[in-house]
């Protein structure tokens, strides 16, 4: 159609990895060692021993994370990561601690909380468009990440002290690719407080700076009905519940939102029509009244899922889809393949929001949020964030995509290496 551009897509590679390519960089990026057959097969086993197989078939999937035979668990690396981000608060924790957290938490995240936390997300976001510098180049994540800091500190952190929301936006990219990063050192078997301080994350500016935040919020009371730290406290820890927060409730909502924006950019006819429902709703913004946004948003985080993989373990010998388990061996669930399978979806790089018509019914292929009990706690509220937020950004701006196709990483965040680039106008 008239104005449209290609999309960005990852390219997994062409060939079967070697044990070598494993050893050289399959711990650190695992989205490195992946063929390109994962589109066409649901599952592939990568060579080496312990090494992960990876699954894109929506039934493995959800076997392995509804998993109700307590079958799996959380390699390694990821509860590490967890303990790094959350210390003992809600996502890293297990077995009672974690039920009784994620209670304590699900307040915050019921249908009526997140509607009246509608009109929040649209001023977050008509506070952007005031300060977006127009006819001139932005990168769309550092722009959303202000957006998304915004609403996390008039939401689900309220009242606890003054804090630099476009600080603590510009820290984020740096905290979470300092607290996730993870080589062939890590392998080594030492206590995890040693792997710690030899890759110099306790003396990383920007995770001092996020860990000095958290502790001086945690001192202060909370005014929102639904701050989050005040529902865990005396449930959970309060400090270590903050500065886990911070990156849950922006890295992935930022990857989401800048991602649907760039795509409607280059998406221009939707655009339109996104700018139209929003105009449409008098100022009324909320998901129930944005359908059309919603299946845009739903089509966005199907091509650019913020969470491209997510992780467990066997825990004891067994087979999955007729593969061989051996115990600990990690199983790569590749949301991103998933999202893009070839069996699974009809025309899967194509950007078309109406597979998400109701009468489509549901895509039993789609799992931006994950599944099962670890299911993403905040899976309403982000998709009704996103939706209210880039609605209100387009019933003002027209937006072009500017500078070169973006080349997408799938790290920790599905992300692009050179930013995601627009030019913003006044919509007439
Ligand atoms: C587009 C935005 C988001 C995406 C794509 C996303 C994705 C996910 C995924 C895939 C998981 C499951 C991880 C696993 O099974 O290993 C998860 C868990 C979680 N998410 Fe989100 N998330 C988003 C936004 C948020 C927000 C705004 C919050 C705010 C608090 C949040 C808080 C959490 C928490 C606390 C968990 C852990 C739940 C538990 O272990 O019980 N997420 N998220």
């Amino acid at each position: 159609m008239a104005g449209e551009l290609p999309l960005a897509r990852f390219c997994f590679r062409p060939d079967p990895p070697s044990v070598w390519d494993m050893l050289r960089s399959g711990v650190a990026d695992v989205s490195t060692v992946i063929p390109d057959s994962i589109l066409d097969l649901p599952a592939v086993q990568l060579p080496g021993p312990g090494a992960p197989l990876v699954i894109a078939d929506p039934a493995l999937v959800r076997d392995v994370l509804n998993d109700r035979e307590g079958r799996f668990e959380r390699d390694r690396f990821m509860r590490r990561l967890l303990r790094r981000a959350w210390g003992k608060g809600l996502a890293a924790a297990e077995g009672q601690s974690w039920q009784d957290q994620r209670r304590a938490a699900a307040p915050a995240f019921r249908p009526q909380a997140v509607a009246d936390n509608a009109p929040a997300f649209a001023a977050a976001a008509a506070k952007a468009v005031e300060n977006w510098p127009q006819d001139e180049p932005v990168e769309l994540t550092r722009r959303t990440a202000r957006i998304i800091a915004d609403v996390v500190f008039t939401t689900l952190v309220n009242g606890r002290g003054e804090v630099d929301t476009a600080a603590v936006a510009a820290d984020m990219p740096g905290y979470v690719r300092r607290i996730a990063s993870f080589g062939n050192r890590d392998l080594l078997p030492l206590p995890e407080a040693w792997h710690d301080r030899l890759s110099g994350i306790d003396r990383d500016p920007a995770v001092r700076r996020v860990r000095a935040l958290a502790e001086r919020l945690a001192a202060g009371r909370g005014t929102s009905e639904i701050d989050l730290v005040t529902l865990l406290d005396g449930v959970g820890p309060v400090e270590d519940n903050l500065r886990g927060l911070f990156p849950a409730a922006m890295d992935s909502t930022v990857a989401g939102t800048s991602w649907t924006l760039y795509t409607l950019a280059c998406r221009p006819a939707w655009q339109a029509r996104v700018a139209e429902e929003a105009r449409g709703c008098g100022g009324d913004l909320r998901l129930e009244n944005l359908p059309l946004t919603r299946r845009v948003v739903q089509e966005a985080l199907r091509l650019y899922p913020p969470a491209p993989f997510l992780i467990r373990t066997s825990a004891s010998k067994g087979q999955l889809g007729g593969f061989p388990l051996n115990k600990g061996q990690p199983v790569a669930i590749a949301i991103y393949a998933m999202h893009r399978h070839r069996i699974v979806w009809d025309n899967p790089d194509a950007f078309d929001p109406d597979r998400f018509l109701p009468e489509c019914g549901t895509q039993s292929g789609w799992l931006p949020f994950g599944a099962g009990p670890r299911v993403c706690i905040a899976a309403q509220f982000a998709l009704a964030e996103i939706a209210v937020a880039v609605a209100r950004l387009l019933a003002e701006l027209e937006l072009t995509p500017t500078g070169a196709e973006p080349k997408v990483s799938l790290q920790v965040t599905t992300k692009s290496i050179n930013g995601l680039h627009v030019t913003a106008r006044p919509r007439p």
